[in-house]
Parts: C-alpha cells; sequence; structure tokens
C-alpha cells in the first residue's frame, strides 16, 4: 500500500504501442504547443514518430551551450527529443528564453535525458530555474535511471519565461526538450502560486501499457499507470468516455475508460503516498467516470486523511467528472492519504478512474521591471554583447548580469539603476532604448567606438548623476541639456578623447572644471560608502551573533570530551577500559565496558564484528554520528577501528538506564516531576534526530534501555545512528535487517516492511507509558498483553489513579497525567499518521510538565504538611529523586 511518488517511472517517452490511425489530423490539434528539441541541429525541425509533435531546434532560444547526443546504447530506449542535448560546461546560469502569450496558463515540461552523452557515465546534479525563482533540482533517483522530467502549471505573467540551468557544482547542467502546452485558465486554478506535479496516474492501466500522452491527451499530460494495482481489482468499458464541452480537464478517454475499485467490496480505496515536502501545500485532481452498465447504486466519499471532503456523490455514466479541492491543502505529515469509501446505502463498491497530485509551488522572487527589461533587451541586441547576459538582468541577486546594478525592494520589481559598459567593443550610435531606462543612475560608455551625435535624451533621464562618454568617436555638438546639468553640479560628465565632436573639448579644462565636482561627488560618495560598508558589517556581524547564540543554544558544552575525539587503537582501548575490567550493561550491538579518556569517564561499547557492515560504511556513519550534538543524545566521543576490533567510545551516563530506574525495587524512585522530565529530554532528543540532523537520522530502536540518565538525571537517548540511519531514495526507510524491539516495533512495519520516523514515535510512546505506569512493556503472563493494551482497557474505565504508578502514591497533578497518558496513546496509534511528530509531543509535554510544575509550586507556597512541600523541596535540585 505504501507508495512513494519518486517510485514512478516515467519511461513512457519510450514505447507507445500506438494505432497511427489517430495521428491523422493530429497536427491541427497541437495549436499553441512549443516542442523544443535541445540540442538540435540549428533549423532543424521533425514530427516525432509517436506522438505526431512538431519538434523544432533551440538555437533561436539561447545563446549559449554545446550540442551533444546521447550514446547510441540508449536511442532505442526514447523517443527523438532525447536523442540530442545542450549541455552548459560554462557559466553558472544559462537561460532559455521562450515567447509565450502573457495571462495564458501554460503547462510545461523539462526533460533530461542523460544517455552518458558526455562518455563520463557520471549523472550530474543542477538546479532548475523559472526566471528568478527555483523551479526544482534535476536529480536523478537511480544511477540505473538516466531519464527524468519536470512538470509545472505556470500562468505567464510576461510575454515571455525564462527557463535557467543553473551549475551548483554538482555537474554539468544539461537538458534534453523543453515543452509548453496551452491549458485553459479554468483548469487547475491555485490561489496562489503555481504547481508542480507530484504524481499524475491512471488508474486502470493495462500493466504492459507505458503510459499515454498527445495525442490520447489533448494537453499532453503522461498518464502512467499506477504501480500497486495488484491491490484492487480493474473494471473497463470499450466505450468511450465523454467531456463536457467546458470541462477544463479533459481527461483523455483511454484513461477514463478503465478503473479500479477494491477487491473486497466493503473496503475502501486508499491512496497512501510521501508528499515530497511537509510544509507545503497541495491540490489533488481525482477524476472519474462509470465505466460498468450499472442498474444499481454506486455512491461514494472522499476523505483526505480522515477527514470527509466530499459526497456522497455517484460517478457519471461514461462521463468524466474531475472532484478537485478548491483551496489547497497540506497534510503537515510525511504522507497523506486518500480514500474514495463507499457510502451507506452503496450497492456498488467505490471505483477511481485516474488522480493527480500537485505542489504548490509559490514563485516569490519578482522578475526586473518590464521597461527596464525590454530597454536592456534592446540594447543587448544591437550591440550584441556577449557576457553572461541572460535570463532575467538583476534577479536573483547573485545572477545579476555583468556591468549592471539594480535597486531591489522586498516584493518589488528590480529597477537598473547602473549600466557600465566600457570597454566592450560598442559601434553605432547611442542606442535609443536607453532612454528607457529611467531610474538609472550610473551610464559608463567609456572606450568603445561610438559613433553619431550625443543624444539630448541623456539629459532628460531624471536620475543619472554619472555619465562617462570617454574615448569614443562622437560627433556633434554636447547637447545643451547635459551641459547645464554638469554646470549645475548634478551631474559628472566625462567626454575626453572625443577627437570628432564639433565642439573639441578641451580635456585638461575639463578635467580642472569636471574634477571639483566628481571630487566632492566621489568624497561624499566614499564616505556614504564607508557607512554603508559599516553598516553592512554590524548587520552581518550582529546577525553572525545572532546566529551564534542560537548555535551555542543548541550545542552543548562538553568540556574536555568535545575536544579530544579522536579514533584510538585497540591497545588504547584495552588500557583505557583497564583490560575491559567493569561491564556496564550488555546491548544488541555488543558489551558495553566503562573507562577512562584522560581521567574522564567514558562508555567503551564494543561492537560484535558481524554487526559492522563493512569499512567504509561505518567511516561514514561514525563520522556523521561525532558530528550529531545534542543535550538529549549520548555524545560519540571516540572510536577504535583496529581490523576485527570495532568499538565506539561514549560519554558516560552515571545513573544508567531508564528501565532500571522504573523497574527497580530500589529505595528512591523517580518522582512524577522527574519522570515528565526525563520524557521531555529523550523527546527533544529524537525530535533533533527526526528535525535536526541531514539527513534526518531513524533511531529505530527507542525503548527504556535506550534512554540513559547522567548524574543529574537528565536523559539521554542513546545507540541511534548505527548502520541504519540512511533513508532510501524513495524517502521511506527500507530495513536491510530487523530492527526494533519487540513491544516497541511500530506495528504498520508488520504491515510494510518498513519504518520511517512515525515508526519511533510509536517506539517512545510505549516508553512513555512505562514513565507512567512502571509496568513491562508486555506482560509476562502466558497472553502476553501489550502496555497500550492494558491502559486502554483501564481508560475505559475512566480510572486513571489505576494507571499510574502506584508507587507514586497519589503524589501527582491529575491534569498532567491525563495529558501524559493523552500524549502517550496519541503516539501508539496502530495508524501512523495519527500519531504526533516528535515535535508535537516535545510542545505538549512541556506543556505537561508546567502544569505539573505549577501545581508543585503552589503547594510549597500553601502548606507543610502537605506532602508534596517536600517533593517541592527536592525538586530545587534538579531530577534528584525523592528518598523514602
Ligand atoms: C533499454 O531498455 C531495455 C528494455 O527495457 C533494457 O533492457 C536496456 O538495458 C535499456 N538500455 C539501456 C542502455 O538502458
Ligand atoms: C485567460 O485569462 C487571461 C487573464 O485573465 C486572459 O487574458 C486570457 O484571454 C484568458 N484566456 C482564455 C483562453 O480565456
Ligand atoms: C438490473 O437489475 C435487475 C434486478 O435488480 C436484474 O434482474 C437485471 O439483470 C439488471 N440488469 C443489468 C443490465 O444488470
Ligand atoms: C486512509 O483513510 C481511510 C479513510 O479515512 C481509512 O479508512 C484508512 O484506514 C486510511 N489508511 C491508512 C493506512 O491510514
Ligand atoms: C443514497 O443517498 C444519497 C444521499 O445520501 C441519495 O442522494 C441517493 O439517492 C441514495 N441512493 C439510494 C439508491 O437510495
Ligand atoms: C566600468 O567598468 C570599468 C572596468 O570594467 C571600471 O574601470 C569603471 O570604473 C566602471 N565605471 C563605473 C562608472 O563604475
Ligand atoms: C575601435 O575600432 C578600431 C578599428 O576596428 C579598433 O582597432 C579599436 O581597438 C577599437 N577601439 C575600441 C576602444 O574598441
Ligand atoms: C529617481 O527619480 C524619481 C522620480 O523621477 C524619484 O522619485 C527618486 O527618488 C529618484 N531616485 C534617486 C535615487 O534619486
Amino acid at each position: 500500500m505504501l507508495w512513494s511518488f519518486t517510485q514512478l517511472h516515467f519511461a513512457l517517452l519510450g514505447g507507445f504501442a500506438l494505432n497511427l490511425m489517430l495521428l491523422v489530423h493530429s497536427q491541427d490539434r497541437q495549436s499553441g504547443f512549443i516542442s523544443i528539441d535541445c540540442g538540435l541541429q540549428t533549423d532543424s525541425s521533425y514530427s516525432e514518430k509517436v506522438t505526431g509533435i512538431n519538434y523544432i531546434s533551440d538555437a533561436t532560444f539561447i545563446d549559449t551551450g554545446e550540442s551533444k547526443s546521447i550514446s547510441p546504447d540508449y536511442r532505442d530506449n526514447y523517443t527523438q527529443p532525447s536523442w540530442s542535448v545542450r549541455s552548459f560546461p560554462e557559466g553558472a546560469r544559462n537561460c532559455y528564453k521562450i515567447n509565450v502569450t502573457p495571462g495564458n496558463k501554460y503547462f510545461m515540461r523539462a526533460g533530461f535525458t542523460y544517455g552518458n552523452y558526455d562518455g563520463q557515465n557520471k549523472i550530474p546534479e543542477f538546479d532548475l530555474h523559472l526566471g528568478p525563482n527555483l523551479w526544482d533540482t534535476v536529480r536523478f533517483e537511480y544511477a540505473s535511471d538516466v531519464n527524468t522530467h519536470r512538470e509545472l502549471i505556470h500562468v505567464a505573467l510576461r510575454n515571455y519565461i525564462h527557463v535557467c540551468l543553473v551549475n551548483t557544482g554538482s555537474g554539468v547542467p544539461f537538458i534534453s526538450y523543453l515543452e509548453l502546452r496551452p491549458l485553459p485558465n479554468a483548469s487547475y486554478q491555485t490561489t496562489t502560486g503555481s504547481l508542480a506535479l507530484v504524481t499524475r496516474c491512471d488508474m486502470g492501466q493495462r500493466p504492459d501499457r507505458r503510459g499515454y500522452r498527445y495525442p490520447f491527451d489533448i494537453h499532453d499530460r503522461f498518464w502512467s499507470s499506477y504501480n500497486e494495482l495488484y491491490e484492487w481489482t480493474q473494471v473497463s468499458t470499450s466505450s468511450t468516455i465523454e467531456t463536457e464541452s467546458d470541462d477544463p480537464f479533459q481527461p483523455p478517454s483511454v484513461v477514463m475508460s478503465t478503473a479500479s475499485t477494491p477487491k473486497d467490496p466493503s473496503d475502501s480505496l486508499s491512496i497512501i503516498f510521501v508528499l515530497p515536502d511537509i510544509n507545503a501545500e497541495y491540490y489533488s485532481y481525482l477524476h472519474f467516470a462509470e465505466v460498468e452498465r450499472v442498474n444499481q447504486s454506486r455512491f461514494q466519499y472522499i476523505f483526505r486523511n480522515g477527514r470527509r471532503t466530499f459526497g456522497p456523490f455517484a460517478p457519471p455514466q461514461y462521463l468524466s467528472n474531475t472532484i478537485h479541492s478548491t483551496g489547497a491543502w497540506s497534510s503537515y505529515a510525511q504522507y497523506a492519504n486518500i480514500s474514495i469509501t463507499r457510502a451507506e446505502n452503496s450497492t456498488l463498491p467505490p471505483i477511481l478512474n485516474a488522480f493527480e497530485i500537485y505542489m504548490v509551488k509559490n514563485f516569490i522572487e519578482a522578475e526586473t521591471n518590464q521597461e527596464d527589461v525590454d530597454a536592456i533587451a534592446y540594447i543587448k541586441s544591437t550591440y550584441k554583447i556577449k557576457r553572461n547576459w541572460q535570463g532575467d538582468p538583476c534577479a536573483p541577486q547573485n545572477f545579476v548580469w555583468e556591468g549592471v546594478k539594480c535597486n531591489y525592494q522586498d516584493f518589488e520589481s528590480p529597477r537598473i539603476i547602473s549600466l557600465n559598459l566600457s570597454s566592450n567593443g560598442l559601434t553605432g550610435e547611442i542606442a535609443a532604448s536607453i532612454s528607457n531606462l529611467i531610474m538609472i543612475q550610473s551610464l559608463d560608455l567609456s572606450n568603445n567606438n561610438l559613433t553619431g551625435p550625443i543624444p539630448d535624451f541623456l539629459s532628460k533621464l531624471p536620475n543619472l548623476t554619472v555619465l562617462n562618454l570617454e574615448k569614443n568617436k562622437f560627433t556633434g555638438s554636447v547637447p545643451v541639456g547635459l551641459n547645464e546639468r554638469k554646470n549645475s553640479g548634478s551631474l559628472s560628465l566625462s567626454l575626453c578623447d572625443n577627437a570628432h565632436l564639433s565642439q573639441p573639448v578641451s580635456c585638461t579644462l575639463k578635467k580642472k572644471h569636471g574634477f571639483v565636482i566628481p571630487i566632492v561627488v566621489s568624497i561624499a560618495g566614499i564616505f556614504i560608502l564607508l557607512l554603508v560598508v559599516a553598516a553592512i558589517f554590524w548587520w552581518g556581524f550582529k546577525r553572525k551573533r545572532q546566529h551564534d547564540v542560537i548555535d551555542a543554544k543548541s550545542i552543548p558544552q562538553y568540556g574536555s570530551l568535545e575536544s579530544t575525539k579522536r579514533q584510538f587503537t585497540y591497545s588504547e582501548i584495552l588500557k583505557m577500559t583497564n583490560n575491559f575490567e567493569r561491564v556496564l550493561g550488555r546491548g544488541g550491538f555488543g558489551t558495553v565496558y566503562h573507562g577512562y579518556m584522560d581521567h574522564t569517564q567514558v562508555a567503551i561499547k564494543m561492537l560484535s564484528a558481524s554487526s559492522v557492515q563493512g569499512f567504509q560504511q561505518f567511516h561514514a556513519e561514525v563520522n556523521l554520528l561525532m558530528r550529531v550534538h545534542h543535550k538529549n543524545l549520548t555524545s560519540l566521543v571516540g572510536y577504535c577501528n583496529d581490523e576485527t576490533q570495532v568499538g565506539l567510545v561514549y560519554e558516560y551516563m552515571a545513573n544508567g538506564n531508564l528501565l532500571n530506574h522504573l523497574s527497580d525495587s530500589r529505595s528512591s524512585i523517580l518522582t512524577w516531576e522527574d519522570r515528565l522530565r526525563i520524557a521531555t529530554d529523550a523527546a527533544q532528543g529524537l525530535e533533533y534526530l527526526h528535525c535536526g540532523c541531514k539527513p534526518p537520522i531513524m533511531h529505530r530502536d527507542v525503548k527504556s534501555t535506550n534512554i540513559l540518565l547522567n548524574e543529574s538525571f537528565q536523559a539521554k537517548i542513546s545507540d541511534f545512528g548505527l548502520s541504519r540511519n540512511f533513508p532510501t531514495h524513495d524517502g521511506t526507510h527500507a530495513s536491510s535487517h530487523l530492527a526494533g524491539t519487540p513491544g516497541y516495533l511500530d506495528p504498520e512495519f508488520y504491515l510494510s516492511s518498513r519504518l520511517n520516523e512515525k515508526s519511533d514515535v510509536y517506539s517512545f510512546g510505549v516508553v512513555l507509558l512505562e514513565i507512567i505506569t512502571s509496568r513491562p512493556v508486555l506482560t509476562r503472563t502466558h497472553e502476553r498483553i501489550h502496555i497500550s493494551q492494558w491502559v486502554g482497557l483501564m481508560l475505559a474505565n475512566g480510572d486513571i489513579n489505576s494507571i499510574v504508578d502506584p508507587r507514586l502514591e497519589g503524589n501527582f497533578n491529575t491534569n498532567s497525567v491525563w495529558k501524559a497518558v493523552e500524549i502517550a496513546m496519541a503516539c501508539v496509534s496502530i495508524n501512523a499518521i495519527k500519531r504526533p511528530s516528535m515535535s508535537q509531543v516535545v510542545v505538549d509535554l512541556k506543556e505537561c510538565l508546567a502544569t505539573e510544575c505549577a501545581q508543585t509550586n503552589r503547594s510549597r507556597v500553601t502548606g507543610f504538611n502537605n506532602s508534596n512541600a517536600l517533593m517541592a523541596d527536592n525538586s530545587i535540585v534538579r531530577l534528584t529523586p525523592s528518598v523514602r
């Protein structure tokens, strides 16, 4: 069931078993299609054999890059648009400029077929920009997968779009094809933003099909087969599925004529998929049509993440009906669950024919002011300027055009305020379009071969303060307006070395005259510059300081341990442990010994050789773990890797593991407040692994014996990350060997054999129940009752006191216990989607702790006869168990 969008292979470019009859008349339906084969020879074009789509060369859309061909080995596997690529070994950003109709909605697709075009057999990774904004990062999910593409539904705001390939230092960017298809305005509407495709599936397609596109789909969307169809029963019709003439979606009849329905008619159809970004917003489009000739009723509901969002409705017979949310939704979870369920009075099970999921992309970086762009584009073409003049002139700021300076204001279009074309070999007259750069403050055209008169419009540029026309071949006279502005001191004008001017400017005189102002201007300028630099410096410093503060908070101080972490030899380990004299414990990975490292106590875990999978991997992991620091994670301070002897050196945790303190019949027991603090500490440690680490680390074996307590009873998570921390490429975590401990293991693991962060949440919930009850996770009786079942039973009786560890003798705030039980029960939900995230758990536990502390503080004030008063006194020293 669990299925990830990244697993979709869009290999469908390859094999279309297509009835060629369909190609007849296909040409006229392609109106508005822009189909660019990148790297194709200049001026060539062809009609693609399978689809009949006309592709043209990209030469007129871009100035840079090199044409290359993919290796012949790959040719047969891809259609012609993939055969050639344009690659960009030069320049950080290279852009296509494609003319479009402003206000129109476009379905855009950029394709990348590596096909070893460079003979390096090394797949690059790079960014794809739409104008000044990041569209997506182009990466290939699998080494064997040399083909990928990105799709976007976007309303063009201008009469052009820029598609840019940006080198991010991970290989040379390249592109195979670019396709734009106009869409009706009424289709795929959003309140804000564009839509990036997450997945698009045909729910009944025969598995031997590799997808449908144009001409089946008039909008040329790719419809691929849902890859877990075997979970359901397929139904189909040979009749055509019609669409209403005003249906903006127009799903193709071949796609709509097949559908899936549950194998068990009483079941629902649930599509569970991984969301690429848990914080993003999404839109879903579900396409329905009744394909069976029924004289019974089929009524169904749509649920999303457990909430009913639509229905009851009956799919119309042989007619497409697209149901979509009018607003974006978000899941705040790694998964979303879209489910079609049968209505109470329906006599038939639910069906679904096809669906699409899109992620909202808010492109917030503004493009340069349109007039400025038009003006500079004319200047570029007039003088045939090479340089890096591609894409948007000002945005993003790190790709601003050479010689151009801009003024940036939040959310407003940047304006060009300076243009420097000095020494660019310019010939001809001063381009009239310069007059449209109305915000320009500085214009430097010096040291070129410009001819003709100096135009009067220069004196009309309101903000112009610097004009340098030195070393050119201008003729005629200097416009009166310019002289006036120069004389009034508002303009620094340089005209030296223009031998052909009718009133030759005496440079020396000019210089004397013309230098006073520039010097004043430049001294003022330098002063302002210094102020700006100082301000920037101060600001940056302040920011950095703020960063430092944040970092300092999250990085705990380890004193001597911190500075000495390193690799040890086996003999050093022997010395440190005094020949493994004292055993601290035995765990799944090996035995833990007590030791000393420079007079500091440490715990040294010797791993059984079989638990370590190869030197390289061990190294990578240890290096990663040595970088993981959090006050609630036991820190790895060193390691040993001598041939067969593998050991890890951790900080020493004086008070052992949590389970001992919960189960031991020792004289001191942990108070309720101690327990809440320990729970909060542990939750924070886990949250850090999930949210603070890149890549996120899943613990996979959270249990009370893996929560250790230091001398002040601060809890730290141990045993995380070993050999198991790396997510698989589909975003979930496949387990190579069985992880977890019975009783703590996520029940969904038995169904899916996959673990994810929510599995840690489950295990943490079990630990929290142990903390509350001090009961074993599984009863030692024959029935092996799980702690969550037991608590569930007790809760049904409504008696909270019988749940809590009786040794606490009622010394707790009932509200905080209720809250803690609630959190724990949410964590142990059988259904992973219902479990909170660790971040949520941390927030809730802190609240719970605050409730408890408020209570103890009150009792501290109200009475000394109250037994809470004793606890309150003890709680001054953090987490000292109250002595009874
Ligand atoms: C081309 O496709 C075939 C069949 O799917 C596959 O066996 C072969 O490995 C592919 N060739 C390349 C070079 O990827
Ligand atoms: C779509 O909307 C834009 C702007 O609202 C409008 O200019 C354009 O004509 C519309 N296109 C169609 C096909 O209705
Ligand atoms: C319609 O329903 C009736 C009774 O419910 C049944 O006898 C008949 O065969 C059905 N017709 C079709 C086409 O399914
Ligand atoms: C998905 O949602 C449906 C309807 O709410 C529910 O019955 C089903 O159990 C959910 N599936 C999972 C795996 O959460
Ligand atoms: C089933 O219920 C829906 C609304 O709840 C109603 O519109 C529909 O007519 C009912 N169908 C039958 C066959 O009763
Ligand atoms: C223009 O660029 C040249 C060198 O590229 C530099 O010497 C000159 O100072 C610049 N002009 C202005 C006004 O910044
Ligand atoms: C102007 O043109 C001449 C002849 O083409 C060339 O030799 C000279 O270098 C050019 N000067 C500048 C500043 O570009
Ligand atoms: C540029 O000119 C506009 C009006 O023409 C004015 O509002 C603006 O303040 C000027 N900017 C600068 C930096 O002088």
